[in-house]
């Protein structure tokens, strides 16, 4: 029988290379927790309605991509796409909005799961740390979330990322643009498709990547040109306010998002080593989105940034990051009595909060110093009868060879000072 393989479009997370996964998922959720932002965790799999209403009927996500099923109890459900609307949903059904005590501000960390065509950086499932903050308007709020995401990619060692930024308005002045846009769409020349898509949802044909179309789309009419009052302004508080805070960005009147409950800012985070899968983040405000569910009016803005990405950015970058060893020490004991003897200095030592490991399975010298080498420990703790005899253990440093005869019960310190 062959041996089974990981399923199309996903890859598993292995020692060593998962140990920067987690460093990441760290680093972005630093900031986070340092900024008011409280954990949450929801089902990896919701109610498909809520997807259906929340993302939207019209966006490939919910039409192509979610993994929709019916349990044997006839539930309609699907696996988490994205997190914003399991987030928000969770947050009404906990009355988290009722506290009195608004923005309601939660971060996450998890799978998620799109049925795309799979190609590097897209994947079926992928990794994503976001914040929502919940039930305010106010510029700072939006402007808070791009300077939290640009500070934790900076503290990674990542330099070659930009952040787009783009208002799409509001219920007011949208519609009008919508319909002013459908205008000029609708008269170019353009594949069945497409043409569906001018109906349902316009602003997407804005982002459609083929030549033949963007060359029609020169002169469409622009979202940046019907902005309400009260959006524009608020715009451009968020922009001062990233200004100010000396976070570069570059206006982006095309950037359109794939997700439909996107009102006002929206912006991407795009590396620009990965090719086409370039979005390492993204996120924005979404007012409406809460009422779409069947909540109360609830404004509110958040983003996720996908760790996958962030990692192969680093890869792009050239960047390792300087992640403490796995094993510090490495015990090596010969003989029986020394099996014993030194099992309990291992967990003596991990209790003392010292990464260490053992040679299990009665290894040779050989074989058992190879392990230790392979550990990547700093020291290695070697018995054998002679030295238990007088009380002793062999304390050697791995990278320089010294070695130095320790008492049994002054190894706890010995091995303190030789990692200090
Ligand atoms: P999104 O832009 O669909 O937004 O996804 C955010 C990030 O997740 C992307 O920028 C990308 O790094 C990563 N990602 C998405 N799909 C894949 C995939 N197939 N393979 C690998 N990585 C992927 C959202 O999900 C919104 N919920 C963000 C948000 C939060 N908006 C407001 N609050």
């Amino acid at each position: 029988m062959s041996t089974f393989q990981a399923p199309k479009g996903t890859y598993d997370l292995i020692p060593p290379s998962s140990a920067t996964y987690l460093a990441v998922r760290e680093a972005i959720a630093a900031p986070l927790r340092n900024s008011g932002y409280g954990y949450i965790e929801t089902p990896g799999f919701e109610n498909v309605e809520l997807f259906a209403r929340g993302v939207g009927e019209s966006t490939d996500i919910v039409t192509k991509e979610m993994y929709a099923f019916e349990t044997k109890g006839g539930d309609q459900l699907a696996l988490r796409p994205e997190g914003t609307a399991s987030t928000l949903r969770a947050a009404l059904e906990a009355n988290l909005h009722k506290g009195g005590n608004l923005p309601v501000k939660l971060w996450y960390s998890g799978s998620y799961y799109r049925y795309e065509r799979p190609q590097k950086g897209r994947y079926r499932h992928f990794s994503q740390v976001g914040a929502e903050a919940i039930g305010v308007e106010d510029p700072a709020l939006d402007a808070e979330l791009i300077i939290l995401a640009n500070q934790s990619y900076r503290s990674l060692g990542l330099s070659d990322f930009r952040i787009l930024l783009n208002s799409l308005g509001d219920k007011e002045c949208r519609p009008v643009y919508r319909a002013a846009l459908q205008d000029f769409l609708r008269g170019l020349e353009l594949d069945e498709e497409t043409r569906r898509r001018i109906e349902i949802n316009p602003l997407r044909v804005l982002d459609d990547k083929r030549e033949s179309v963007q060359e029609q789309l020169i002169g469409a009419p622009m979202l940046r040109d019907y902005l309400c009052e009260a959006c524009k302004t608020y715009h451009e508080q968020v922009r001062e306010l990233l200004t100010a805070a000396g976070v570069a960005f570059e206006d982006d009147p095309k950037l359109v998002r794939g997700l439909d409950y996107y009102t006002r800012t929206t912006f991407e985070f795009v590396h620009d080593g990965l090719g086409s899968q370039s979005a390492v983040g993204g996120g924005g405000r979404y007012d409406g989105l809460s009422e779409m569910i069947g909540g109360p009016a609830l404004p509110s803005v958040g983003w996720a940034l996908g760790v996958d990405r962030t990692v192969l950015a680093l890869e792009a970058e050239g960047i390792t990051l300087d992640l403490p060893a796995a094993t510090s020490v490495y015990a090596v004991p010969l003989g029986e009595e020394a099996r014993r003897v030194l099992f309990g200095k291992v967990t003596e030592l991990r209790l003392a909060g010292v990464a260490t490991d053992f040679a299990y399975g009665g290894k040779g010298l050989k074989n058992a110093m190879k392990s230790a080498n392979r550990s990547g420990a700093r020291l290695a703790l070697v018995a054998g009868e002679r030295d238990l005899a007088e009380g002793l253990v062999q304390l050697k440093d791995l990278q320089s060879g010294e070695q130095t005869a320790v008492a049994l019960d002054a190894v706890v310190d010995e091995v303190r000072r030789a990692l200090a």
